[in-house]
């Protein structure tokens, strides 16, 4: 059997899913999206900084790379000397707490000009990234100490992905996986330490129209509003003053390693 060549498949996987939606690759989306994003994932922090926990010292400092709302950046500022957070969608930076010792870089991390620290993470980014080779080989030039990489294995659980299997019976291209990011690793010589999370996923959205912009961005060609809204109707959950969408529980896995020049 031939050898996979996990930088090519990786490439085709993205662009497979950017031909139907843009996604997570565009600022804009996540610009929309920053308010629900804080909403769903601030309550669930805890089990990525269990893995970063033997890490932490008061007088270390972190690059939290694709940083999103600071759902890790925020509680790792009171843990570290130094974050700096890498984000460029507007709307997310929004979120990030301002702290004396946060920096806050508006740039992707392929374009972001920044000092090493000892530690750099990047949780949930790379789905949408097409050249992940270099993606990674800068976040190791730019770590001291250690590298954390965190992504799904199980496909994300979205209400788009439910509209599409509901209208269409299949839920459209996927997204990359954990596992595919450990191949690729192994591909660049790199033999990372691996853990896995388990956690339920709950998107939360402050109202119907918060929902339907978020499931249109994620769907893409062929949305159909009246449907759209219709399966969304059924399948959110009304708690207090927010809607719920719940996508069971999701495996993910943290890929972490010391820098190969250090
Ligand atoms: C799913 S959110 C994750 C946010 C945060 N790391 C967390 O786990 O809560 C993905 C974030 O990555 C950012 N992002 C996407 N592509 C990026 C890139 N090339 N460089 C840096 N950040 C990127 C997006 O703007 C978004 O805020």
């Amino acid at each position: 059997m031939d050898e996979i060549d996990w930088a090519a498949r990786w490439r085709r996987v993205v662009e497979d899913r950017a031909a139907l939606a843009s996604g997570h690759a565009d600022p804009g989306y996540w610009d929309r999206r920053a308010s629900s994003f804080a909403r769903s994932t601030h309550a669930r922090s805890d089990e990525f900084l269990r893995v970063l926990e033997p890490y932490l010292a008061s007088r270390k400092t972190l690059i939290d790379v694709g940083a999103g709302t600071g759902r890790h950046t925020n509680p790792l500022a009171e843990r570290l000397e130094w974050v700096t957070a890498i984000e460029p969608s507007e709307g997310m930076r929004s979120h990030i707490a301002p702290r004396d010792n946060v920096t806050v870089v508006a740039s992707t991390w392929e374009d972001a000009e920044v000092a090493p620290a000892d530690l750099v993470i990047c949780s949930h980014v790379l789905y949408g990234v097409a050249d992940p080779v270099t993606f990674v080989e800068k976040l190791e030039r730019m770590a001291r100490e250690r590298v954390f990489v965190m992504m799904r294995e199980t496909d994300l659980p979205h209400p788009a992905a439910e509209i599409r299997r509901r209208l269409h019976g299949e839920t459209g291209p996927r997204l990359p996986r954990f596992s595919e990011l450990f191949m690729l690793l192994l591909q660049m010589g790199i033999a990372a330490d691996v853990a896995f999370l388990k956690y339920p996923i709950m998107t939360r959205y402050s109202e119907i129209d918060d929902a339907l912009a978020d499931s249109r961005a994620l769907f893409g060609e062929g949305w159909d509003e009246a449907a759209g809204q219709a399966i969304l109707e059924e399948i959110l959950r009304r708690d207090g003053d927010e809607l719920v969408f719940d996508g069971g529980v999701a495996l993910s896995g943290v890929a972490h390693w010391q820098p190969r020049e250090s």
